[in-house]
């Protein structure tokens, strides 16, 4: 167990979290004011129980001096019905108070979980697989939310009841109270000892728990690939691994637990036997009276629940510090400038001058290759710049940066003349479009793709959008037309159709800078020209980065860049590069218009 050692709780984390918690803070002290109340009427509950057993109404003899009238019964019954339904209103306000104070702290924090994952630059999801996280999240705020509004009050509710128990019995017997007292603190020192020992073990279940989502979802997600290759039998494998671990770990805690449990328990009813001995010769010779027995009896069986449950109230709060803590610890990566709380401001223009200057850059993860070697590069407003070279060479790369997904690692670019940093990203990113090199779709109708290129795009515009993709023609094949659904609750796209709805995407949008990777590249050859036509009429006026395997989509384009090894190897017009002698790109060519 050593190998996977945590560090120790970091409460200043975990405290962090309070800062959802305080719009409601007045809310959860209500909540807590019923909390007691219900616990001390809960506490008169035994009280009334015990003095009701106790008194004698036989008639007879009275054993009991002090309650010897039918008096007194009616007089006690007339408390247990007030106390009852009192019991009820009060716990009905409390479950209410503490339900609307978890749930409102609960939006809060998913909402500020969601925000701040969506404002997190790509390199942190290339460091954190997407299945993990959104389990995480998922199995955090429940148990996040299962404290607020249940362990945590019941936590307090049990240290009122012990506490008021105690008071209580020591004012019937105290000799009787002692010999309880001997048996609390070896059930206090064990339940923290165990108590932290289960926590530890539910930790790692829970991280198991991530883990095995994690292959679950990408065996899932990847389906096509797994029965493709037929690997079912290794991922049931995986899958295997994983859930058994979560067994194992599980039950090591459940073994504990139940140890610990049966321990209590022992302890606990060999306590009331004797005890209950003790107090019949007590009321024997008189010393207490046979309702101060009974209510006794009554509380100290409340005294051993309220203090059997608390490790179990004791492991959950801790796991549910563990659980804010790797929330918060989430929440404080950094996050891109990006607009989170208003719209984009339609009023920023740009023209689109882009200028790369010794750019370098390396990736994270994997910081011993240099991707992209000292790039020099201009582009004026409006041209059409292509960018060929082999596949791993760094084009996709070099897109990334132009659209701010990641930095580099020296050098800079400029955008009409000022550093990329200087504009807000949001702003700079609203006037860039991107077609990347796998469109993924998302689950909604067409229309709705599309217009995530303008949000408030009219119907009138995406139509005219998709007919310069030239998406309109196989859009309206469809019996639903605009309002096919897509994805996973829909009709699958083909890779080809995919790209035309991306470019209607882009062409809705509007904007001064276009990349386009391999926006081409899952087209045939007919469908490729018309997609031609429209990228060339979608390209003028703007700056546009065309990165291209087939060298045919970009004759015509201002200037052709051939990336090699990170570096520009080669730079200029088709007609210039066709020419050079033991160029690289006359190679490529050669290589592609032979046949
Ligand atoms: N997120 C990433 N983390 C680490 N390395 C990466 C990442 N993305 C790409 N790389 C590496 O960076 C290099 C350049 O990749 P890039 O995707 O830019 O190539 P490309 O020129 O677009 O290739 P292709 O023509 O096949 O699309 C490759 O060696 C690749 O393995
Ligand atoms: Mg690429």
């Amino acid at each position: 167990m050593s190998k996977d050692k945590k560090p120790k709780p970091d409460f200043k984390k975990a405290k962090s979290f309070l800062v959802y918690l305080k719009p409601y803070s007045a809310w959860y002290f209500v909540g807590f004011i019923f909390l007691i109340l219900t616990s001390l009427t809960s506490i008169a509950l035994p009280v009334l129980l015990g003095k009701l057993l106790g008194t004698n109404y036989s008639s007879t003899v009275p054993v009991d001096i002090n309650i010897s009238s039918t008096d007194n019964i009616y007089t006690i019954l007339i408390f247990l019905a007030i106390i009852l339904p009192a019991q009820g209103i009060f716990s009905f306000f409390r479950v209410y108070t503490f339900s609307y104070v978890t749930q409102s702290t609960l939006r809060d924090l998913r909402l500020a979980a969601f925000k701040h994952l969506v404002s997190s630059p790509i390199s942190f999801f290339d460091k954190n697989k997407v299945g993990e996280l959104t389990s995480r999240i998922a199995t955090d705020t429940q148990q996040i939310e299962e404290t607020l509004a249940t362990t945590l009050a019941e936590f307090v509710r049990q240290i009122i009841v012990i506490t008021a128990s105690l008071v209580l019995i020591f004012y019937f017997s105290y000799r009787l109270s002692f010999i309880m007292l001997a048996i609390i603190p070896i059930a206090a020192i064990s339940a923290m000892i165990f108590g932290k020992f289960i926590k530890k073990l539910s930790r790692k279940a829970q991280d198991e728990a991530a883990q095995s989502n994690s292959v679950l979802e990408e065996s899932l997600v990847g389906i096509k690939n797994l029965k493709a290759y037929t690997n079912e039998f290794f991922e049931i494998k995986n899958y295997t691994t994983t859930i058994n671990n979560i067994r194992a770990t599980s039950m090591k805690s459940a073994l504990w637990r139940g140890i610990f449990i049966a321990f209590m328990l022992t302890i606990m009813l060999g306590a009331i036997v004797f005890i209950i001995w003790q107090g019949i010769e007590l009321v024997q010779t008189g010393d207490i009276t046979k309702a101060e027995f009974f209510q006794f009896i009554f509380l100290t069986v409340m005294l051993g629940t309220s203090i059997g449950s608390f490790p179990d109230l004791y492991a959950k709060i801790q796991k549910t510090i563990g659980a804010t803590e790797s929330l918060m610890k989430m929440m404080e990566e950094p996050v891109e400038p990006v607009l989170t709380n208003i719209p984009v401001k339609s009023d920023f223009l740009i023209k689109g001058d882009i200028e790369l200057k010794e750019v370098s850059f390396y990736y994270e993860s994997r910081q011993s290759v240099t991707v992209l070697n000292k790039i020099n590069l201009k582009v004026s407003s409006g041209q059409t710049v292509a960018i060929v070279g082999s596949s791993g060479s760094g084009k996709s790369t070099l897109a990334s940066l132009l659209l701010g997904f990641y930095q580099p690692v020296s050098g800079s670019i400029f955008i009409d003349g000022q550093p990329f940093n200087s504009y807000n990203l949001s702003d700079l990113r609203s006037h860039i479009a991107y077609v990347p090199q796998e469109v993924i779709l998302f689950g909604g109708t067409i229309a709705e793709n599309i217009r995530y290129g303008k949000p408030d795009a009219t119907e009138e515009e995406v139509i005219e959008a998709a007919k310069k993709a030239n998406a309109h023609l196989f859009i309206n094949g469809f019996p639903e037309g605009y309002t096919t659904l897509v994805g996973d609750r829909g009709i699958q796209l083909s890779g080809g159709q995919k790209q035309r709805v991306a470019i209607a995407r882009a062409v809705l949008k509007n904007p001064s800078i276009l990349i386009l990777d391999e926006a081409t590249s899952a087209l045939d050859s007919e469908s490729e020209q018309l997609v031609q036509e429209a990228l060339d009429n979608l390209m003028q006026n703007r700056t546009s980065i065309v990165i291209a395997h087939r060298l045919s989509t970009i004759k015509k384009a201002d200037k052709i860049l051939v990336v090699n090894e990170g570096q520009i190897a080669e730079a200029g017009t088709h007609l210039e590069l066709s020419q050079k002698e033991n160029g690289l790109y006359k190679k490529l060519s050669e290589l592609q218009f032979k046949n």
